[in-house]
């Protein structure tokens, strides 16, 4: 079977720049991204690529060059569906807000819309691949939904999880560790999977490509990002030990890392792990675990998000501690917003969380962050419902110039770790701030012995 035309639901983080690459790299598929969010699709379709609605570096070609020739996004869901032969879905799958579960499962809501309007609309035989991230055996429901409420379609589920890291996502999916497809182990499942294995392989080479059961897919992504946030929880409960007992956490990431068993990558120390999916798939995992009564599966997981929440928290007293134990109508300028560098995404990050403790010790918060918007930052702020939107209003300014945001500041916070941050004139916001002059950096991304000849008084995360 030959792919031809591709659907993907959900133009996002995922499904956007997925299927840009996609197109771009098989110029013979017809690839149409649908979102019920009009705005989004709009945005997706600005005549200036500059103007998508995703930052992502490298995006904004891919797409100038693919769009209109290969590649579209549209609003008309149902109309895709019916002429793809592989649907991709990469909808949203957040932690659920109500409810069993609340707090810890994953919402399959949008998952299971998906399911029944693909259901209704499908006349011919088609592949439903799960792009989104997922609890193991949903594709069980999906079949069962299919299955029962469509028109004697055949349907075949795959699971393809998506292994991109924001900020990277374009060399990441260039260029990826692997690409993981799980399917029936029937004839016709295989035959399924080897159509899909042929579109990756228009630019990845085969040894690359892993196929397996559909559980083992599902399970292996929620896996794969428990082992990468375990990894930062890790180092991050030593950075705290480091702080008491005057090692330094650098170089115990570096003596650790050259161990070629422990490898040196996802050992940085920082103000706490961010981004959409980190605690998400850990609470859905723990809630997983829980369901079938492994109390302790669930306790040795959860504990990766109870230390992430301790090291945020950890962050923000230490700030007011440092203060002299008050930081009351006092200035702190953070520098970033967004959950890591190269991205505009602020889902999870830890800046949120710390500004929230921070105003609520009646600081003014002041940030500059290169890519995220004035209100991106407060409705982040409203989401919490600490309290009014009136008061983040009043506790937060939002500036475009970094070194405008740091006069008169009594402290300053480095939240993301955005490589201009280190190319700044630091005497010149030394000169402009209160004395003593506080830095807090939660990426250790700043050069602490230059900052210290200024002036400066520096504050590592483990040093
Ligand atoms: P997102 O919120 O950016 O995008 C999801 C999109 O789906 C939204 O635009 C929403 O409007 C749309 N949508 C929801 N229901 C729909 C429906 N019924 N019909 C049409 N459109 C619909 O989410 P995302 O970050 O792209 O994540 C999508 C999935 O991929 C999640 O399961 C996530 O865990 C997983 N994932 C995300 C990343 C990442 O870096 N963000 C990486 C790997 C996997
Ligand atoms: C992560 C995974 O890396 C991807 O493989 C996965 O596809 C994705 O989640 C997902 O499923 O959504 P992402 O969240 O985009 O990607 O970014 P990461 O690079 O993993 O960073 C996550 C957070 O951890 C960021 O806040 C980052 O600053 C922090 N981090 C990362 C550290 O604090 N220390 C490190 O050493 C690495």
């Amino acid at each position: 079977m030959e792919i031809t035309k591709i659907c993907c639901i959900g133009a996002g983080y995922v499904g956007g720049p997925t299927m840009a690459v996609i197109a771009q790299k098989c110029p013979h598929i017809q690839v149409t991204v649908v979102d019920l969010n009009e705005q989004r699709i709009k945005d997706w379709n600005d005549p200036n690529t500059d103007n998508i609605p995703i930052y992502e570096p490298g995006l904004s070609e891919i797409v100038a060059e693919a769009r209109g020739r290969n590649l579209f996004f549209s609003t008309e869901v149902e109309k895709a569906i019916d002429e793809a032969q592989v649907i991709f879905i990469s909808v949203n799958t957040p932690t659920k807000t109500y409810g069993k579960g609340k707090g810890m499962a994953a919402d399959l809501k949008y998952i299971e819309l998906c399911a029944r309007q693909i259901a209704k609309v499908a006349k011919q035989n088609k592949i439903v691949v799960e792009k989104s991230t997922l609890p193991v055996r949903t594709a069980e429901a999906i079949k069962s939904i299919l299955d029962n409420t469509g028109n004697g379609v055949q349907f075949q589920i795959l699971s393809n999880p998506e292994f991109l890291a924001e900020g990277t996502a374009i060399t990441d999916l260039l260029n990826p560790d692997r690409i993981l497809i799980g399917g029936d182990t029937t004839p016709d499942g295989e035959e399924a999977i080897n159509a899909l294995v042929n579109v990756y392989a228009n630019w990845v080479s085969k040894d690359k490509i892993l196929t397996t059961n559909v559980w083992s897919s599902e399970l292996s992504k929620l896996t794969a990002n428990a082992f990468l946030a375990q990894r930062i929880s890790s180092i991050n409960a030593m950075s705290e030990l480091c702080e008491k007992t005057g090692a330094d956490v650098n170089e115990v990431a570096k003596a650790i890392g050259m161990d070629s068993r422990i490898g040196p990558k996802f050992l940085k120390a920082s103000v706490g792990f961010g981004g959409s999916c980190f605690q998400k798939d850990i609470l859905n995992l723990v809630y997983i675990a829980k369901t079938y009564g492994l109390n302790e599966v669930a306790d040795y997981w959860e504990q990766v998000i109870i230390m992430n929440d301790h090291q945020k928290r950890r962050f923000s007293s230490k700030i007011v501690q440092t203060l002299y134990n008050t930081v009351a109508d006092k200035k702190i300028t953070f520098l970033g917003w967004a959950f890591k560098k190269d991205t505009n995404d602020t889902r999870e990050s830890a800046a949120i969380y710390v500004a929230d403790d921070l105003i609520n010790e009646q600081a003014k918060i002041s940030v500059y962050d290169p890519k995220v918007s004035k209100n991106k930052m407060l409705s982040d702020l409203d989401y919490l419902e600490t309290r009014s939107a009136e008061k983040n209003l009043e506790a937060l300014t939002i500036l475009n110039d970094p070194y405008e945001a740091c006069k008169n500041a009594h402290a300053i916070a480095v939240l993301t770790e955005w490589d201009e941050f280190t190319t700044y004139d630091w005497k010149r916001i030394y000169d402009s701030m209160h004395k003593p002059a506080f830095v807090f950096d939660g990426r250790n991304i700043l050069d602490a012995k230059k900052l210290e000849s200024i002036g400066f008084v520096y504050n590592g995360i483990g040093s």
